[in-house]
């Protein structure tokens, strides 16, 4: 499995996103959509950005009963997308089934991907309020092997975390990245960050970049830094 940047196209409608997808005349960078573009332009703006030739990461971070999951699994797989996630927080009979649900009926399926906690979520606020009184990494890495036994391809981690992850849950088992930011880059609302060329180092499969690329005064450029340092 190749090394790739994918960009958080994270919009709030298509003409925006479109706009900047113009910007790379015939490069095409493997895109993430997340729930804020997907639920104001629906499944339209999949099928428009895959019409382009784009790779999709479908970032809708399902949860709910395994049957549901699975369901809607199915219909996400219809959409041609090449990775969705969910949460592995909704136990491995979830995960089965999601699996089960995406697989098209040729065998073919997109990259299944488990979030572990959220990077929003604190150690405190775990055993506060979700009573999970587990450190913090532990869990992470415990999800993951979950995951892992579920038969999913990989989790979103931090790239501090894609060693460890890696190590447990074996080498080709995805790390899919966020918390981006070039060494010269401003940091934003992220806090435990890395660049790309420390995210290769650390062994991250794909590196999510959003703001770095989205709000640079040259996109095209920043992404291309981006693939320097992390692909090249
Ligand atoms: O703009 P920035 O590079 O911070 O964007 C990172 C992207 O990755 C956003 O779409 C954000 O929602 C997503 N993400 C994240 N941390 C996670 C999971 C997803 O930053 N743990």
């Amino acid at each position: 499995m190749g090394k790739d940047v994918i960009i958080a196209c994270d919009f709030s409608s298509k003409e925006a996103t479109l706009a900047f997808l113009d910007q790379f005349s015939g490069k095409k960078p493997y895109v993430k959509i997340g729930m804020e573009l997907f639920y104001a332009e629906g499944p339209a703006i999949v099928r428009e950005i895959k019409a382009r030739g784009h790779q999709i990461f479908l970032d809708l971070k399902l949860h709910d009963i395994p049957n549901t999951v699975k369901k809607a699994m199915a219909v996400l797989s219809g959409l041609d997308v090449d990775m969705v996630n969910l949460h592995a927080a909704g136990t491995r009979a979830m995960m089965e089934g999601a699996l089960e649900g995406v697989t098209r009926p040729d065998g073919t399926r997109p990259l299944v991907i488990a979030v572990t906690q959220l990077t929003s979520t604190s150690q405190e606020r775990m055993q506060e309020e979700l009573l999970i009184s587990a450190p913090i990494d532990e869990t992470v890495i415990h999800y993951a092997a979950n995951a892992a036994k579920a038969g999913l391809d990989g989790v979103v981690c931090s790239p501090m975390e894609a060693g460890k992850v890696h190590q447990v849950c074996g080498e080709k088992f995805l790390t899919v990245t966020p918390g981006i930011r070039f060494a010269d880059g401003d940091k934003g609302d992220q806090v435990r960050v890395t660049t790309p060329a420390q995210a290769k180092e650390i062994g991250s499969d794909y590196i999510v970049v959003g703001r770095p690329i989205t709000a640079a005064a040259d996109p095209v450029a920043a992404y291309e830094r981006c693939v320097r340092e992390f692909v090249d």
